[in-house]
């Protein structure tokens, strides 16, 4: 589909937590962010450390006409009807919260006539790594069409709260997944062992920012040294449970954590996490001989994550996109960049078409 000028699309992301919006400019050189909003439930769910569908859903209802709004209006759009086209995630994710999304995206669609893009909530993180920002003023950023042409064949691995995945993009719409994790993802970890470490939710942030406090373990009874659980294995799986068994039994060598403790087992946690990361990353990309690697999801917030993965990646002279900090964790302009190259592409179906998928595979 050539653009005689630039469409603008309504992105709608509500897989899980975040209830979220984005308004997308798309013309044949570039997908361009204008607007996005997002209404977090993470004070709502902190209260239960972790997401409980039920509250989720009904967040999402009472949350995404004024998300919608917003984003309209802060891409200076007066009214939806200068809306061309409307993307939305299907899946993977909580049932309930992605009805929410995917209902409203056809009743627009339905409303308007116009065309819907359906989107794989991983697609999104993995095409937000190839976001740039022109300018420190620009919403989000743009992706060039012909980077992404340049950089394939890519790795790219995306973590997050429900998937650790490496996938192979030998080219556009083209994805092979050639590692996950056998049981926990790397940020389920994270959430997981904060609580055991009494931090809070979510887990990520506050593992990384007690791992950033000066500490010192006094008792030479507690020796912190965690497993890198399948590091040396001759596949590109992961697997995270261990590490949350073995900071449980460690946990319970003390009495109460003091905040000396708590730091010095973030830090072990956080560094064990990165090293097998980048470790099994660094070898899928030699293996594949790819062009780039992408960093994307969740946990590809963390400072440690981004700058060791920078450095081993370096070794290979091969270049590294990692999702803006802003883009990392769940957000709709990400939604909006997949489905601004699928909308080019022509990938578009209409309202009747689309169905939720809890379980959605890439
Ligand atoms: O992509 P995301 O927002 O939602 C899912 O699709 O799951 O990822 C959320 C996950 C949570 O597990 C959270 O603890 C983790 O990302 N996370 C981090 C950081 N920020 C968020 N993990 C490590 N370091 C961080 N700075
Ligand atoms: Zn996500």
């Amino acid at each position: 589909m050539i653009q005689s000028r630039a469409d603008k699309l309504l992105a709608i992301e509500t897989s899980c937590d975040e209830t979220a919006a984005a308004v997308i400019s798309v013309d044949s050189k570039s997908v361009r962010i204008l607007s996005s909003t997002i209404a977090s439930q993470i004070p709502l769910h902190r209260k239960t450390l972790g997401v409980v569908p039920e509250i989720a859903s009904r967040a999402h209802v009472e949350k995404i006409i004024p998300v919608i709004s917003e984003a309209l209006s802060k891409a200076k759009l007066e009214t939806i009807s200068e809306i061309d086209a409307v993307a939305v995630t299907y899946g993977p994710g909580l049932v309930g919260s992605l009805l929410v999304g995917t209902e409203t995206a056809k009743t627009i669609a339905y409303a308007r006539a116009i065309p819907l893009i359906a989107i794989n909530h991983l697609d999104g993180h993995i095409i937000s790594a190839f976001a740039e920002k022109k300018s420190p003023a620009q919403a989000g950023g743009q992706i060039s069409i012909s980077n992404i042409k340049k950089s394939l064949p890519a790795l790219a691995l995306v973590v997050s709260g429900g998937h650790t995945e490496l996938v192979l993009i030998n080219k556009p719409f083209s994805y092979r997944v050639v590692g996950r994790t056998v049981d926990d993802a790397a940020g389920e970890a994270f959430d997981k062992i904060a609580r055991l470490l009494g931090l809070d939710y979510p887990g990520g942030p506050a593992i990384e920012a007690a791992a950033s406090t000066k500490f010192k373990v006094k008792s030479k009874k507690l020796k912190i040294e965690l497993p890198r659980p399948m590091i040396g294995s001759d596949n590109f799986n992961f697997s995270f449970a261990g590490l949350k068994t073995a900071v449980l039994y460690q946990v319970r060598k003390c009495k109460k954590l003091n905040k000396n403790q708590q730091a010095a087992f973030a830090h072990e946690t956080q560094q064990a996490i990165v090293d097998v990361l980048v470790h099994k990353t660094y070898r899928a990309a030699r293996q594949f001989k790819v062009k780039s690697v992408l960093l994307a999801g969740g946990v590809s917030a963390n400072k440690l994550l981004r700058q060791t993965m920078g450095e081993k990646i370096k070794q290979l002279s091969i270049s590294l996109h990692i999702a803006p900090p802003e883009l990392t964790t769940d957000n709709a302009a990400m939604i909006g960049l997949a489905g601004g190259l699928r909308y080019l592409a022509g990938k578009t179906v209409n309202w009747y078409d689309v169905r939720v998928d809890p379980n959605a595979g890439l």
